[in-house]
Parts: C-alpha cells; structure tokens; sequence
C-alpha cells in the first residue's frame, strides 16, 4: 500500500510575535503529495495564542491516507487512484473496500467482501415499525438522521467501540443497510409497500429495485441505470475532510458509537451548501422555468439576490474531475430513458453563458458534481427530496472509512477546538426587578 507516516521533511517555519520579537520554530511536515503542513500543536502551550480559522480554510484537521485532491489542478484520488479510472473500470464495492482497507480488493477478497455486505442488507424488522412513526410528508433526510441514529438500539453486538472486530462489523452493516433505509424511506414517503433487498442483485441494481420494484409485478432493473447508480455512488464516495466528514470524526473523537457518527454525517450532509445542493439544483431549474429567463437569473446572481446551485466549490477552483463524468453518465441515462429534459437545456446554458462570463470565471466558479447528479436522479424517477438521500448513500463509505482510520490511530484524541472570544468580559449579576 503506498502511503507515508506523519514525518518531518527537516524543514521548520519560523514564527516570529512583532511586538517582543520573540521567535518560534515550528516543524513542518511533507505529505506523500498536496502541500506542506506547519505543525503547530504545540503552539498555544509554546506561545500563549490559538490560531484562527472559522471556515477551516488553512488547517489540516487530521493526518489521513484515503483520498487526495488537488482542486488547482482537479486531481481526485482515492487511495492513489484516479477517480475517472475507478469510475469507468471498477465498481462501487471496490472503491468501497479500497476506501476501507486500502487497496483495491483481489478476486477472492472482492467475494468475500460483497458476501458480507450482502448478507447485511437486511434491517430488523422491527424498524419498519419505527418507520411509521413518521409522517408521510416528513423530508426523507429527516428520517434517514432518526432511523441510521436509532440503529445503534438495534445492533447491540457491534457497539464497542475498542474491538477492531464489531468496528469492522458496523462498518459493514452501515454499508449495506444505508441503500435499504433509503428506499424504505422513499416507499413511506411514496404510500408504497417497502421492498426487502435481493441478494442475488448487484449492490446498486438492489438499491434501484427496492426504490422501483412493487410486490405485485416483477420489475427488472434496466442494466445502463445500474450502472449510472454505480457511478453515482462512486463519484460521491468521499471527499477528503468536508464539512460532513469533519462531523463524523469530530463525533466520534468522543468515543461516540458508529451509528450515532453517521447520523450526525447526515444530518450534517443535509444542507444546501454541502449535500443539498443537487435538490437545490433542480429546484433552482424549475425556477427559472425557460430558456430566455437565464440572462435575468444570472444578474441577480451577480446581484448576489442568490447563487447558482452546483457552481463552485470551496477546493476546486479549475474543474470538479466528477462533474466531466457525471456529465457523461447523464448523457447516457436521458439516452436509455428517452427523455428530453427541459431542465437539462437550461443547465446547459446556464452552463454555457456562466463559462464565459467574468464574474464566474474570476471568482473559479464551474459546475460541481451536483450540477447533473440532479437531473439523472429525476430522469431515473427519484424526487427532488431523496437526492441527497442518495449522497448520503454513497458517503456512507466514505465516512466509515475516515471514522475506521481514525479510529485506528493511536493517537487519536477527543476533537476540541477554540475560540477567538469576542463576547463581554465578566460582569456583575444584577438583579431581574433593577435591569432596565
Ligand atoms: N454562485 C454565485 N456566486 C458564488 C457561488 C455560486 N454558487 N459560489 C461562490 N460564489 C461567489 C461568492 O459570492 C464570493 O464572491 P465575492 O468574492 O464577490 O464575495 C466568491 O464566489 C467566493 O465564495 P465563497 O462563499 O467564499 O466560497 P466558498 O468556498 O466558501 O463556498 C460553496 C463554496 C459553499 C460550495 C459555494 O461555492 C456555494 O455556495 N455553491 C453553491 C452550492 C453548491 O453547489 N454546493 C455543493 C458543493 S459540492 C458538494 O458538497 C458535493
């Protein structure tokens, strides 16, 4: 496996506080690739200050060997591998299991991994149960942040948290049982009876048909929609330490049981500035309604009145490499399904006149991933409010992955940062009946 420990290059940063002219030398430490990181742990025992960095936008949080991104040059690897070569030659059960444990599996180790997720594709029965607590209207984010929290006062056996063994276990069982709390909260959503998963099905082939499949008829899964399931569950696998990320982590720094992690993931992936956005992207499509409205929308985007969904991306600042494929696969999927999509004319517009104005073009904005998982999702029959139930799927792995790895570090301590206080400085208590 290639990766690299935490070592110093030798080189050091010097610090230096303008008002004493005292001076401190800090290690700086190489990755195996991206840049360098000034280790400054000791900084505030050394010198007496924090740092300050609200949006995270220079700290390194952690060491991690998972995933890279270059965003300057739209580079994403994931254990080393190009995103583009695991999205057109493996499957989402590789990037899975390289994701987990680091290389891509061989043919034996792919067996025995696909058995085990499969054997755990189904839930308890009773959390269908749990299910119809919820309203019919209920947003389906809402329930996947109740029903994946409550599945830790379901699997008791892998709940401890310092044996290897159940944290690999609950890995797994987060994996697969993600696909089959989605389609069940989309068949509640929907009225529909739920679907038990088939094990003889191909992980997104069985997701598909437990989302589309009805018990009075047989229903196949259509091969190109599998596929573009697939790839969308790999191009949203993970991402390094984004917002989600970082809340799965910081979650389970606490000791925090998996189950409760994930849940905090989603809850945190929720939101249109993070996993939401492919719903905002459809929703912002149909707002603009037709073709001719798109020079009147782009000003008031200028206006800053709102934002163009899917653009932009707090690391890529030339491409997002998902979006070319996602691209592609929504191509195919409008081609299988027949579909002409008045939404997608509009984002390719949109797209058009964005590339080639100014005001996009210096601030980097470019279409990310969201821009077409959205209308691949709708041309496939998901409404708008399970896309980034679909997100929260594929980011499952990802997120399991990044908690394993911590969890797997020696070092690893509770998340606790600080903060700049700018509140008032202690005063008196005075009492309610003289307080004007
Ligand atoms: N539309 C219009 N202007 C934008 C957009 C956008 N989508 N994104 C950023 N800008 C502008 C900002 O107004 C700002 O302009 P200014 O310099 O004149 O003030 C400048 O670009 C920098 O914006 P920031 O908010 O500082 O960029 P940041 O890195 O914090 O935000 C984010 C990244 C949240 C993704 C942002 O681009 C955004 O809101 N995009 C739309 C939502 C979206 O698509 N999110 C999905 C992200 S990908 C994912 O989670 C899978």
């Amino acid at each position: 496996m290639a990766d690299k420990t935490e070592t110093s290059s030798g080189k050091t940063f010097t610090l230096t506080n303008d008002q004493t002219g005292d001076k401190w030398v800090l290690p700086v430490f190489d990755g195996t690739i991206g840049p360098a990181t000034i280790d400054i742990r000791s900084l505030y025992e050394d010198t007496g200050h924090f740092t300050l960095d609200p949006s995270f936008t220079s700290t390194a949080s952690c060491k991690s060997r998972i995933t890279f991104i270059d965003g300057d040059k739209g580079i994403l690897l994931h254990r080393g591998y190009n995103i583009k070569d695991l999205a057109e030659k493996s499957s989402f059960l590789e990037v899975a299991y390289a994701l987990l444990y680091g290389d891509l599996p061989n043919q034996k180790s792919y067996a025995e991994f696909s058995k085990n997720i499969t054997y755990h594709t189904m839930v308890h029965e009773q959390l269908q149960f749990f299910f119809r607590g919820f309203r019919r209207d209920a947003h389906p984010m809402a329930v996947m942040c109740g029903v994946v929290g409550a599945l830790a006062a379901f699997y008791h056996d892998s709940l401890d948290i310092s044996d290897p063994k159940q944290r690999e276990i609950s890995a797994h069982r987060l994996i697969a049982k993600l696909p089959t709390l989605a389609a069940m909260a989309f068949k509640y959503s929907i009225g529909q009876p739920f679907i038990y998963p088939r094990n003889d099905l191909g992980f997104a082939e069985n997701f598909l048909h437990m989302c589309f499949a009805v018990p009075a008829e047989p229903y196949k899964v259509s091969p190109i929609l599998a596929d573009a399931m697939d790839k969308i569950l790999i191009l949203h696998a993970d991402h390094e330490q984004n917002a989600s990320t970082s809340t799965v982590r910081l979650a389970g720094s606490s000791q925090a049981n998996p189950f409760a992690c994930i849940a905090a993931g989603i809850a945190s992936l929720w939101g249109p500035a993070h996993g939401g956005a492919n719903q905002a992207v459809l929703e912002m499509l149909a707002e603009i309604g037709t073709k001719d409205r798109i020079p009147e929308f782009i000003q008031g985007v200028k206006d800053k009145k709102y934002r163009l969904m899917g653009f932009g991306h707090r690391v890529y600042k030339n491409f997002d490499p998902r979006a070319q494929i996602m691209k592609e696969t929504c191509d195919k999927v409008l081609a299988e399904l027949g579909v002409t999509d008045p939404a997608l004319e509009i984002a390719m517009e949109l797209e058009r006149i964005a590339l080639s104005d100014p005001y996009f073009i210096e601030r980097k904005l470019y279409p990310n991933v969201d821009f077409y998982s959205g209308i691949i999702l709708k041309a496939m029959g998901f409404p708008v409010s399970m896309f980034t139930v679909l997100f929260a799927v594929a980011r499952t792995v990802g997120w399991v992955s990044q908690w394993k790895e911590m969890m797997e570090e020696p070092s690893n301590r509770i998340g606790r940062p600080r903060q700049l206080y700018t509140g008032a400085a202690q005063r008196d208590y005075v009492d309610i009946n003289k307080r004007t």
